[in-house]
């Protein structure tokens, strides 16, 4: 163990996948471990998530950070120092209190978050341990390998809103092994692409990678999805299923959904008639906010309605907070959460969320952001936590890449640690189909 003592802590302007800036902290312990993490950022924000500290203006579009580089190296810096980086909740606290705002708008999100990440991985590396470990000691976690839900078409507010819904995903919770899906993926990522070619309708990807919507309508993109896991020798609800993400707070409010591509505007009763039937003709397990984040009664219907034979996530309904997950929880609203460590701010929240979820039996999955770097914290926090779940965009472009293979890296480290075949997602589907 060296001396864990923070010496210094600094941060630097760094740029994420998107070409804008954002913010790199470095912490170094007086016994030599560093510390690194970068903030990600986020396109489809939840109105109650941490907030990010930009400077506005014309330059870089208002999206310049030098506030929020000037928040940690004047005021959390001064505040930290001396600290014990194993002290991640005393750490985290301190920055709440130092803000002193219910969005983290004082010092920034992007501030506190890349903060109190790079105090996570210089912990791990003063106890000369892998991340992956450190969380999970830290933590009383036993790890696991996590299933990963891998986009294949982008869309929504990633894609110039080409179509509504946001991401098309597949997951092979039947491999038997980390290797396998990622071999499966590539090939079904590759026969969605010869289709869109085929069709002539191949013009690059979308934000997170997965491939441009030329759809006419946001169901095309289900049934080509499905052509492309035959294309790819799978038989779609076999080994690989769909999980989408709605994101439908970026469309829909006041019990309104508007999808602008197939020009009608549903109520939220027809939304939710809407996304059951398609659960009926494709075979999707997993659907992330199918209704909008202030729809907490189409939220709760839904639930109601197809929670026992798919998983429901929250995402921007749930913001990664503790206090809305209980609430969701006593209403019967999801059985899932998205665990985005830049929606809450730091990692003792993130983890008070991760560990409020499984008190209330709902299933976690642990996520990147639209804008990312290659920063690979939250493959070792899906793995340290056991959370069972990772969600990083699709199967191209480094900064996705950079995770999937890091927990190939993981694995290879952690002979022990079991891969989670995700047997609770495959059942209601093939519960469902009487398999
Ligand atoms: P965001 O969206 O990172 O652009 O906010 C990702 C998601 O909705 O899961
Ligand atoms: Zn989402």
């Amino acid at each position: 163990m060296r001396d864990s003592t923070i010496a210094s802590l600094s941060a630097r302007r760094v740029w994420d996948s998107r070409g804008c800036p954002t913010v790199e902290v470095e912490v170094r312990t007086a016994g030599g471990a560093i510390g690194r993490a970068i903030a990600p950022a986020g396109a489809s924000r939840g109105s109650r998530e941490a907030l990010d500290l930009r400077d506005g203006g014309s330059k870089l579009g208002g999206k310049d950070v030098k506030g929020a580089i000037a928040a940690v190296n004047d005021k959390i810096a001064p505040v930290l120092f001396g600290r014990d980086v194993c002290d991640q909740a005393g750490a985290d606290a301190a920055m709440i209190a130092l803000d002193g705002t219910p969005f983290k708008s004082a010092l920034g999100g992007n501030a506190i978050v890349a903060t109190s990440l790079a105090i996570l991985h210089a912990a791990a590396a003063a106890k000369e341990t892998a991340l992956w470990q450190h969380i999970a000691s830290s933590y009383g976690r036993t790890p696991t390998i996590p299933l990963p839900e891998i986009q294949i078409f982008g869309g929504g507010a990633h894609a110039g809103r080409r179509v509504d819904v946001q991401d098309f995903m597949i997951m092979v919770p039947g491999a038997s092994s980390l290797d396998e899906v990622f071999e499966i993926t590539a090939e079904v990522y590759a026969a969605a692409g010869k289709i869109m070619a085929q069709k002539g309708k191949s013009v690059g990807v979308a934000d997170e990678g997965g491939w441009w919507p030329m759809f006419d309508s946001n169901e095309e993109a289900l049934s080509t999805l499905v052509d492309a896991i035959e294309l790819a020798g799978e038989t779609p609800g076999d080994r690989v299923v769909i999980s989408l993400d709605i994101a439908a707070s970026e469309f829909g409010s006041a019990g309104k959904y508007r999808l602008a591509l197939e020009d009608r505007e549903l109520d939220s009763d027809q939304m939710i008639a809407l996304l059951g039937g398609w659960l009926d003709n494709y075979p999707i397990v997993s659907i992330e906010d199918p209704l909008a984040e202030g729809d907490t009664e189409g939220m709760r219907a839904f639930t109601e309605a197809y929670g026992d034979r798919v998983q429901i996530i929250g995402d921007d309904y749930l913001v990664t907070n503790a206090a809305f997950l209980k609430e969701a929880a006593q209403i019967g609203a999801c059985n899932a959460v998205l665990i985005k460590v830049n929606q809450a701010g730091t990692v003792t929240e993130s983890v008070d969320t991760f560990k409020a979820a499984e008190t209330a039996g709902y299933h976690c999955v642990v996520s990147a952001r639209s804008g990312e770097t290659e920063d690979t914290s939250i493959s070792h926090l899906a793995t340290g936590l056991g959370a069972g779940q990772l969600k990083v965009g699709s199967f191209t472009r480094s900064e996705r890449m950079a995770k999937w293979n890091e927990c190939l890296r993981i694995q290879d480290n952690a002979p022990s640690c079991v891969f989670v075949a995700g047997q609770p997602l495959v059942k209601t589907w093939w519960g469902k189909k009487g398999n």
